[in-house]
């Protein structure tokens, strides 16, 4: 039997080595991923921190397949991402990854309701409509269904950003400081209902935050500094023995919404 640790976990579901993230500006090159290795066990909690500039975001958008890696290797799901073409990573992407990024990328025209229905119709299932209510109540929008994103404030549209992407309950969900623009009552719902999709259905979790605490609460804390993994802590982990911990489930409404 082979040991296996935190950081080398036996069944990887994301599995990056030696990558390397070259992008031209205006000012020349930039060199912004150093020879990156990184292994996620399938179901294990990663908190993602370092400085701003260090590389988190675009190590976020390698492991989305949103952007390619200049070298190196980046499997996904048991893909390697470099053999997919665009409508390959998009259809991977749909079926079975939730991104939630800096921004909100919510579509202008859609309402709220239309926003989170739409990859719950891309998969085909049944009750989208009512699946996509389901997930705007959990976090505290039932209220909002009808409204535009620019009739949401940007804590509301981050929360509408989120619910899009754990209703379709994805194998890995990747998200950039999703609670960067909430108030505090407001980002403990939008963790909590993180760490559910994690607890209750074994969801791996990359989390990139600037809150040492909140990283924490994963399996591992990882450091990423000039574009590299320099160390890592384990974390506290977000699942006492028995299973989820208490707060709000998957199951249940998470916030009473004000
Ligand atoms: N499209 C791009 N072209 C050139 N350089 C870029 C591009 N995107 C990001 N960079 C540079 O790459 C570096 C890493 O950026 P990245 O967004 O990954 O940092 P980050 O760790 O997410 O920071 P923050 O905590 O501020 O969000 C930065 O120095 C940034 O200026
Ligand atoms: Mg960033």
């Amino acid at each position: 039997m082979t040991a296996t640790s935190p950081s080398r976990p036996a069944d990887p579901i994301i599995a990056l080595g030696d990558v390397h993230l070259k992008l031209d500006s205006g000012a020349g090159p930039v060199h912004i991923l150093r020879g990156l290795d990184l292994a996620v066990g399938a179901g294990q909690a990663v908190g993602l921190v370092g400085p701003s500039g260090s590389g988190k975001s675009s190590l976020m958008a390698i492991m989305s397949g949103l952007e390619a890696a200049t070298s190196g290797r980046v499997s996904v799901d048991g893909h390697d991402l470099s053999a997919l073409d665009e409508d390959a990573l998009a259809l991977l992407r749909r079926n079975r990854i939730g991104i939630v990024l800096q921004s909100f990328h919510l579509i202008p025209t859609m309402t709220a309701l239309e926003n989170v229905a739409v990859p719950l119709e891309l998969a085909r299932r049944d009750d989208a409509f009512a699946e996509a209510a389901a997930a705007l109540d959990r976090v505290g929008l039932g209220h909002r269904l009808d409204h535009y994103p620019a009739q949401l404030s940007g804590g509301e549209q981050q929360r509408v950003a989120l619910a899009r992407a754990v209703a379709p309950g994805p194998a890995v969900l990747l998200a950039d400081e999703p609670t960067g623009n909430l108030d505090s009552g407001t980002g403990q719902t939008i963790i909590d209902l993180m760490f559910s999709l994690h607890d209750e259905r074994d969801a791996t979790l990359v989390l990139i935050t600037h809150d040492l605490d909140l990283a924490n609460r994963c399996d591992r804390v990882v450091h990423i500094a000039d574009g590299r993994i320099t160390h890592e802590e384990p974390g506290r982990g977000a699942r006492p023995v028995g299973g989820a911990a208490g707060g709000a489930g998957l199951s249940g409404r998470v916030v009473e919404a004000g």
